[in-house]
């Protein structure tokens, strides 16, 4: 039997990977915001789900330019200060990590030096919403670490070591094992 929990009780929403987005300040500083909201859209761009009032909702209109970070456990600290503190409040945030950064070679954005997997973005659209908005980023390059890439050069995602954001339990998870393959495990049936 399902227990009824109501609407609210999905809070924001299931677990998905947490995501450290990098945005040039208008002094070419770095800000990063933690950010969970985001999904890749079928015709391969990047819908990203941002706090209107945030620091990175500025500087995204102005330099319409990102990347966006996948985060593993070494970064952990780092990317929840990234969502707990805004740039607004204290501008050098980024840099009171120790954190480094070096210039996209393909968007007018930062790359954060450590991270396994990093998605250069530009800016197409956006849909504002009352509080937030949904900002649409056309993927321009994938740049990863050597560590995260298989024998054939193809991304694993169990190497990145992959951290996600658990809305339920308001903490960080791992990615866990891999259980099955995709259009594999239906066999039975077909
Ligand atoms: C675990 C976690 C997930 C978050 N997810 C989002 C998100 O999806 N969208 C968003 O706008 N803010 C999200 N935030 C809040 C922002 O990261 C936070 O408002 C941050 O201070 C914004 O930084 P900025 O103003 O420097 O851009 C999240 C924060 C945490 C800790």
């Amino acid at each position: 039997m399902l227990k009824d929990l109501g609407a609210n009780a999905f809070g924001y929403g299931y677990p998905v990977p947490v995501l450290m987005v990098a945005t040039y300040n208008d002094d070419g500083t770095v800000n990063v915001m933690n950010l969970h909201e985001a999904m890749r859209t079928n015709a391969g761009d990047l819908a990203l789900c941002i706090g209107l009032r945030s620091k990175t909702h500025e500087n995204v209109q102005k330099r319409h330019a990102l990347t966006v970070a996948l985060v593993n456990q070494s970064l952990m600290a780092e990317v929840d200060y990234f969502g707990t503190v805004s740039g607004k409040r204290v501008p050098d945030k980024f840099a009171r990590t120790g954190l480094k950064a070096t210039k996209s070679k393909h968007v007018d954005a930062p790359v954060i030096e450590g991270s396994p997997l990093v998605i250069e973005c530009e800016f197409i659209d956006i849909a504002n919403g009352t509080n937030f908005s949904t900002i649409l980023a056309r993927i321009v390059n994938i740049a990863a670490d050597d560590s995260v890439l298989d024998e054939n050069g193809k991304i694993d995602s169990l190497k990145i070591g992959l951290i996600l954001y658990d809305p339920f339990g308001t903490g960080y998870v791992t990615l866990g094992n891999r259980v099955g393959k995709a259009w594999g495990e239906c066999k039975k049936y077909m």
